[in-house]
């Protein structure tokens, strides 16, 4: 079957695609943006989360026909998203780096994407928001520490360009 769906903001057709096939799949091997993971391919590691008409999902496990006609951000398109200037970072890909909660950085693009997603419901989140918004995501190597400390700095940044009156959106 044939697939039609807005990737990062581009339409986008797969075709041939096999009704079993992942909407991950697609995404990695047919339309070339590889930067969500393939850990598990069983909805427990969140490496692969993407936003699908906004809600962050296991592209692991959508099938790629359930995609059709909607709308899917991968983190290849959180830059743009947030309005960063050709080339840079995201304000929530800056805080992951300057906060040091990228080591191997499989469990990565998972968790700036639900992180993104948090920001954009809650700018000003809790401990608790936190760790809710991304219970579903795993990492191997960070002790998770790192990582709060992220989502922290970028929602303190948020507030403050929001201070400043530039853009707000993480
Ligand atoms: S690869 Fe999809 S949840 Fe692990
Ligand atoms: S940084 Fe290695 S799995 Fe998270």
């Amino acid at each position: 079957m044939r697939v039609t769906f807005t990737v990062n903001g581009r339409v986008h057709e797969a075709d041939d695609v096999w009704e079993g096939e992942s909407l991950l799949y697609v995404l990695r091997e047919r339309l070339g943006l590889p930067g969500s993971k393939n850990a598990c391919e069983q909805g427990e590691c969140g490496s692969c989360t993407v936003r699908l008409d906004d809600v962050p999902v296991c592209a692991c496990l959508v099938a790629a026909g359930q995609a059709e006609g909607r709308e899917v951000v991968t983190v290849e398109g959180l830059a743009e998203r947030s309005g960063a200037p050709g080339g840079r970072l995201s304000p929530v890909q800056q805080a992951f780096v300057d906060a040091g909660a990228v080591q191997c950085g499989f469990c990565t693009p998972g968790l700036l994407v639900a992180t993104d997603e948090l920001l954009e419901r809650h700018p000003d989140p809790s401990d608790a928001d936190i760790r809710e918004a991304l219970s579903g995501n795993l990492c191997r190597c960070t002790g998770y520490e790192k990582i709060l400390d992220a989502v922290r700095l970028a929602a303190a940044r948020g507030g403050e360009t929001a201070r400043d009156g530039e853009a707000a959106r993480p």
